[in-house]
């Protein structure tokens, strides 16, 4: 979903940056491509380009958490069981959204159940502008699917968006950032 996005805002005329970490589909054409490995990797390339961001989309299924150590050798079999001890990871989006520089900052939220209340409940704990909510209770729309159907939060407001190709999804989705965008910079009447 965040290749389509990249493209789609792309073709809707924004610079975009898209930090990607390893995945098998090539970068979209006239997009710069950032790599990364880690979610600390992710949250450094991010913060680095926040003096450039008007709009900050987080799509990417960062690990809550990581090994705490990493062998640089191979692990040779001993005991009967292994312990892995597990630390949380930097949260990216929520970072962004609490930074000073902070851009229009949107989150997605993969659910599968009670996705509504889970999604405005991210809304607001990561400080975010609008979060895309989908229910991955299913097989055939979310991960490892072309296909896709989300309901949108902000403030007091949502929008849902039946099933469709992602790249058509994509467009619709810039199309509402967009408008919520620019009207989160439209002077306000009081
Ligand atoms: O809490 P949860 O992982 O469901 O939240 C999803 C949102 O948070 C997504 O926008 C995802 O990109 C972002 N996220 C992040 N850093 C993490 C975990 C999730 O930015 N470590």
């Amino acid at each position: 979903m965040g290749y389509a996005l990249a493209a789609a805002a792309r073709d809707a005329g924004a610079k975009v940056t898209l930090i990607s970490g390893p995945v098998v589909i090539p970068a979209p054409e006239r997009v710069n491509c950032l790599r990364v490995e880690s979610a600390r990797d992710m949250l450094d390339c991010a913060l680095a380009q926040l003096s450039s961001c008007d709009i900050f989309v987080a799509a990417a299924a960062v690990a809550d958490y990581r090994p705490m150590t990493a062998a640089h050798q191979k692990i040779k079999k001993s005991a009967d069981s292994m312990e892995l001890t597990l630390v949380k990871n930097p949260d990216v989006v929520a970072t962004v959204a609490a930074h000073e520089q902070r851009p229009f900052t949107v989150g997605f939220a993969a659910e599968t159940q009670d996705v509504d209340i889970y999604a405005r409940d991210k809304l607001v704990r990561k400080n975010l502008d609008m979060i895309i909510a989908n229910d991955v209770s299913g097989t055939d729309i979310g991960f490892n699917s072309d296909q896709n159907a989300v309901t949108v939060f902000w403030a007091e407001n949502q929008q849902s968006f039946a099933q469709m190709s992602k790249q058509a999804l994509a467009r619709e989705l810039v199309e509402l950032i967009a408008h919520r965008y620019q009207q989160s910079k439209a002077p306000s009447i009081s």
